[in-house]
């Protein structure tokens, strides 16, 4: 229906895509790190907290899970977020899918020109909406992908509207480990757009948050890295089976 249609006026201009696009590769260049803010407006990014908080709300979020950990230790005391995963198409979060796809557009432009390191993009996670829900909950550092698992690119989007530091911490702080190794510090603020590269270049932690703190990242995979960890993952597999099957 007309109504499920999204306003053809905030739909973003190719030409605005293409100059958040050449932002995104000068800084990615640089630092490995970009901050691009208002990247939706107030009332795209109300929508999107909107449908966020609903999801909250019936109860859509589980623990976040530290996949890596060969010893399982209470997640807790990792990360204390709550997550759901999301396509973008399910009913109630268009306008999460309206993010992820204008995220796309960015991140295919980068794509076209070459201009993300030796990558070349070509999938992507869902959408991890993720919740730190106060009570000092916090993720100790860690890098996103420390094995080659296929991700090259973090993009977070942050939702936290008057968000005070001091109050409430939260605060991303990565700790770059590249030639400057100059620490940022990143408020988790409404309508903020991130992107780093997920390898050991960038370890970072938030911080613990006292108040309710909402973000939405979506990690993206470079085709070759990506063929390759599936690749090993196959052949973990089948050797497992073998083993399984020797025994019986
Ligand atoms: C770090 C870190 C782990 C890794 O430098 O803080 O967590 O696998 N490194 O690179
Ligand atoms: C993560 C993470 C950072 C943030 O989920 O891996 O590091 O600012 N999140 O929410
Ligand atoms: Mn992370």
């Amino acid at each position: 229906t007309d109504a499920k249609k999204p306003d053809q006026s905030i739909i973003m201009s190719q030409q605005r895509k293409r100059h958040i696009a050449e932002y995104v590769i000068k800084c990615l260049k640089q630092y490995g790190i970009c901050v691009f803010d208002n990247f939706l407006g107030v009332q795209k990014g109300n929508e999107i907290f909107g449908e966020v908080k609903h999801l909250h709300s019936i109860g859509a979020f589980k623990d976040g899970q530290v996949v890596s950990e060969s010893v399982p230790r209470p997640t807790q005391t990792i990360r204390g977020d709550k997550i759901a995963w999301v396509a973008g198409h399910e009913p109630g979060c268009q306008n999460i899918g309206y993010l992820v796809e204008n995220i796309d557009s960015i991140i295919m432009l980068c794509n076209e020109r070459r201009a993300l390191d030796t990558y070349h993009v070509n999938g992507r996670t869902k959408a991890m909406v993720a919740c730190y829900p106060g009570h000092a909950t916090r993720y100790v550092r860690h890098v996103d992908n420390p094995n080659q698992d296929g991700r090259c690119v973090t993009c977070i989007y942050y939702l936290n509207k008057n968000w005070n530091v001091q109050k409430s911490g939260g605060l991303l702080r990565i700790f770059p480990q590249g030639e400057s190794k100059v620490i940022a510090d990143i408020e988790p603020i409404f309508d903020r757009l991130l992107f780093f590269w997920s390898d050991r270049r960038n370890p970072h932690e938030v911080q613990p948050a006292y108040s309710t703190r909402y973000a939405i990242t979506v990690w993206y995979f470079d085709d070759k890295q990506r063929a390759a960890a599936k690749e090993r993952y196959m052949q973990q597999v089948l050797q497992q089976s073998s083993k399984q099957s020797s025994k019986t």
